[in-house]
C-alpha cells in the first residue's frame, strides 16, 4: 500500500460552529492505481488533495504514506516526502511568477540535488515534449492559461515522482491538448507511476481504474 486516510476529517470554525470540509474519509491507495476524485464544486475535492499532497493540514485521523505517519510528522521531515515522491498539479497552476518557464521545470530537479547538466537535459526533453521550446524564457504573467497549466503538469512529472496528484489538470486545455495530457499520464501509470487526478470529465476519468465521489466532504453519505 502506498498511503492511506483512516477517519480523516478537517473542519473551519465559523461564527461559533465547525463547518466540515471532510467528514470521516476513509481512503487507501495502492502503487500502480490510477484514482479518479469526482464531485460537485464545493465538495472538497482540492481540500482531499491537499491533505493527500501533505499540504494541508486536518483536524482527525491519521495518514500513512509509505509507513510514516504524517500527521505527526516534523514540517521539516513533512516537505522532504513530499519533494521526494510527489508531483503535483495546481487547480491555480502555482507558478512561481519570478521565475521563467525553464526555471519553474528546474525547481523539482533542484530539490532533489540533480546535477546542472542532467538538469538540463530533463528540462529540454520536457520543454519538448509539451511543445513549449519556444516559451522557455518567458514568465508565466506572458502565457495563456493553457500554456500556464502545461508548463504546471510538466513541472509536476518532471522529477518521475512515484505519485502524481493533479488537481484538473485539463481544466484550461483544448480537448487535444487534454487528451495528450491524459495520455501521458496513462503511460507513466502503465510504468508503474501512481495518480491521482481530480475531474470533472466522465471521460478522463475513464483513464483511471477507480472512481472516488466527494459529497459534501464525504466519500460516501
Ligand atoms: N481554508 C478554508 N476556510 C474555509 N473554508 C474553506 C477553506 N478551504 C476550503 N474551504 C471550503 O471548503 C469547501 C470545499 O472546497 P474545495 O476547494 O476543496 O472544493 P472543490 O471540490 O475542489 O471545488 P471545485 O470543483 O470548485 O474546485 C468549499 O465550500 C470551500 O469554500
Ligand atoms: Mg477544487
Amino acid at each position: 500500500m502506498l498511503l492511506q486516510l483512516k477517519n480523516v476529517s478537517k473542519w473551519v470554525q465559523s461564527g461559533g460552529q465547525n463547518v466540515f470540509l471532510l467528514k470521516d474519509i476513509n481512503f487507501w491507495v495502492n502503487e500502480g492505481d490510477f484514482i479518479s476524485i469526482m464531485g460537485p464544486s464545493g465538495s472538497g475535492k482540492s481540500t482531499l488533495l491537499n491533505i493527500i499532497g501533505m499540504l494541508d493540514h486536518f483536524n482527525e485521523g491519521t495518514y500513512t504514506f509509505l509507513e510514516e505517519s504524517v500527521h505527526s510528522l516534523k514540517e521539516k521531515h513533512r516537505a522532504n516526502l513530499y519533494k521526494q515522491y510527489i508531483g503535483f498539479v495546481f487547480q491555480a497552476y502555482h507558478l512561481i511568477d519570478e521565475l521563467t518557464v525553464k526555471e519553474n521545470l528546474e525547481m523539482p530537479l533542484l530539490y532533489k540535488k540533480q546535477g546542472s547538466s542532467e538538469r538540463k537535459a530533463l528540462v529540454a526533453d520536457m520543454l519538448d515534449r509539451f511543445n513549449i521550446v519556444g516559451k522557455k524564457d518567458l514568465f508565466p504573467s506572458q502565457l495563456s492559461g493553457g500554456q500556464q497549466q502545461l508548463v504546471g503538469v510538466a513541472r509536476a512529472l518532471i522529477a518521475s515522482p512515484k505519485l502524481i496528484l493533479a488537481d484538473e489538470p485539463t481544466g484550461n486545455l483544448n480537448s487535444k491538448q487534454g487528451d495528450e495530457i491524459m495520455g501521458i499520464f496513462k503511460e507513466l501509470n502503465k510504468e508503474g507511476v501512481t495518480i491521482i487526478q481530480v475531474t470533472h470529465s466522465e471521460k478522463n476519468a475513464a483513464y483511471g481504474s477507480r472512481v472516488l465521489n466527494l459529497l459534501d466532504g464525504c466519500i460516501e453519505c
